[in-house]
């Protein structure tokens, strides 16, 4: 650990950028990203404490699909009976997979994907994309059924190069273990992306060609769900509420008065979003490049949004301050269609969060030594059945801040995992205990359907047995 320390110390130089929000997010991203970092202002520690706090960015995404699994237990039984039955298996059959899906199967009917001028790339804009789409799914009906409307993808994904951070690789690796739980819990899929699809993307811009790239890559996903890298998902049972975002086309956690009254840069978070697989979404996001550094505009841009922003204090156009600005000056255009979440943790600053962990855990203790069945010992696959029986026992728990829920997301803003270039207002060990800390709670929500425990969530090399029926 105390290596772990030094390493967390390098680069004051560096370090600044975290807090400018984007770029704390990507770290990575190689040259671009060094380049961008090394040009960021530093303001003093205290304005960029204060950044940091709203700030809460990483860089990269996942994205589930909860239909999937609902599509998963409904299956079963179909394949059960396939085997008792198999003179009546056709090779269709077969071809189904566990959710329902049928993965074998691509007609010859043209759609999309055959025409020469679709283009992943995000200079190209797709266009008719909702019809498209449409009609890709009428001829994979496998994929057109109950649930295709709550379907979600999760991306993510880091730089192409090592990290400069000798931990840092090994602390995304423990990041994305963390997001492929929740989506093996929940039956999602989860695409990690480790290039800048657009060169000069980089950092917080290269999740758009990302995003984009994979609503095409994924017509069956009606949602896409980008999750920093430094994000973690510290409530395995918690799901997305869909419903409520059914005329939505974008979510994003942040805080409506800090948007249209304060003005602030900071009054969203652009490191984790949910965004539908639609026409919208991709004219949202031509849109909101055009801020971005592949184009002749960026430097008029970063003057634009600097004067837009008094709390901005680096002259760079960034994609946080890019949505703002379009919920700000186009609000009659977009505004209708983003949703501003801010009931629950679909992120949270971790400085906020982590000291909360401790209680958090002890409440949920306490009231699984109250009730049988939130104990009883189950399959992984039926998690999420577990999952809504606790939520019966949550009522009083709130949602967010001062609440004893368990957080759902929890960002490590201004943390740099990868380059290790964290933010000034705190010490390298505190990120690095508050990482480890969040990560092994979410991990012993996940190793207790293995049978383990780690006992100290500072130490993530140790685990115990649980003992049967515990905690009674
Ligand atoms: C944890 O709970 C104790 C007892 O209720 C309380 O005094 C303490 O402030 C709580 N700690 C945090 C970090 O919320």
């Amino acid at each position: 650990m105390s290596g772990h320390k030094g390493v967390f110390k390098m680069k004051l130089s560096e370090l600044s950028q975290l807090q400018t929000t984007p770029m704390a997010k990507h770290n990575g991203r190689g040259k671009a990203s060094s380049f961008l970092s090394d040009s960021f202002l530093f303001g003093g520690g205290a304005m960029v404490a204060l950044l940091v706090v709203w700030t809460l960015w990483s860089f990269f995404s996942p994205s589930p699909d909860p239909n999937a699994s609902f599509s998963t237990t409904g299956s079963e039984p179909k394949s059960i009976i396939a085997m008792e039955d198999a003179e009546n298996v056709s090779p269709q059959d077969c071809a189904v997979n566990a959710r329902g899906f049928n993965m074998h199967y691509d007609p010859p009917e043209t759609t999309f994907y055959d025409d020469p001028k679709l283009s992943y790339t995000i200079e190209k804009p797709v266009k008719n994309w909702d019809e498209n789409r449409k009609e890709w799914l009428k001829y994979h009906p496998s994929f057109a059924g109950a649930g295709a409307n709550s379907r979600v993808l999760m991306i993510t994904g880091s730089q192409s190069k090592p990290c400069r951070n000798p931990i840092g690789d090994h602390l995304l690796l423990r990041f994305f273990k963390n997001k492929v739980d929740y989506c093996r819990i929940h039956g999602y899929d989860i695409f990690y992306n480790n290039v800048l699809l657009q060169p000069r993307m980089f950092t917080f811009w290269a999740k758009i060609p990302a995003v984009q790239a994979a609503m095409v890559a994924h017509p069956e996903a009606e949602w896409i769900w980008w999750v920093d890298s430094d994000a973690a998902f510290t409530d395995m049972d918690f799901k997305l509420p869909l419903d409520r975002y059914t005329n939505h086309n974008l979510v994003i956690h942040g805080w409506p008065h800090l948007i249209y009254e304060e003005k602030s840069w900071t009054s969203i978070n652009a490191g984790v979003f949910l965004i539908r697989n639609c026409q919208w979404s991709l004219d949202f996001m031509e849109v909101w490049a055009s801020m971005g550094p592949q184009t002749p505009n960026y430097d008029e841009w970063g003057k634009t949004l600097k004067s837009t922003f008094k709390d901005k204090i680096f002259p760079e156009s960034d994609d946080q301050s890019g949505l703002v600005y379009l919920l700000l000056k186009e609000r009659e255009k977009w505004g209708e269609r983003i949703y501003v979440e801010s009931e629950y943790y679909f992120e949270g600053y971790w400085v906020e969060i982590v000291d909360t962990l401790d209680n958090i855990t002890h409440k949920y203790v306490e009231i699984e030594k109250e009730v049988p069945r939130l104990r009883r010992r189950h399959a992984e696959k039926v998690a999420e059945s577990y999952g809504a029986q606790w939520e019966e026992h949550l009522r009083d728990a709130g949602y967010g801040k001062g609440s004893w829920r368990r957080p759902f997301i929890t960002h490590f803003t201004g943390c740099q995992p990868c380059s290790g270039a964290h933010n000034e207002m705190y010490s390298g060990q505190s990120c690095y205990d508050a990482m480890q800390k969040a990560l092994n709670f979410a991990d012993n929500q996940v190793l207790r359907r293995f049978g383990f425990v780690h006992p100290n969530l500072l130490d993530s090399s140790s685990v115990e047995p649980l003992p049967f029926d515990f905690p009674a």
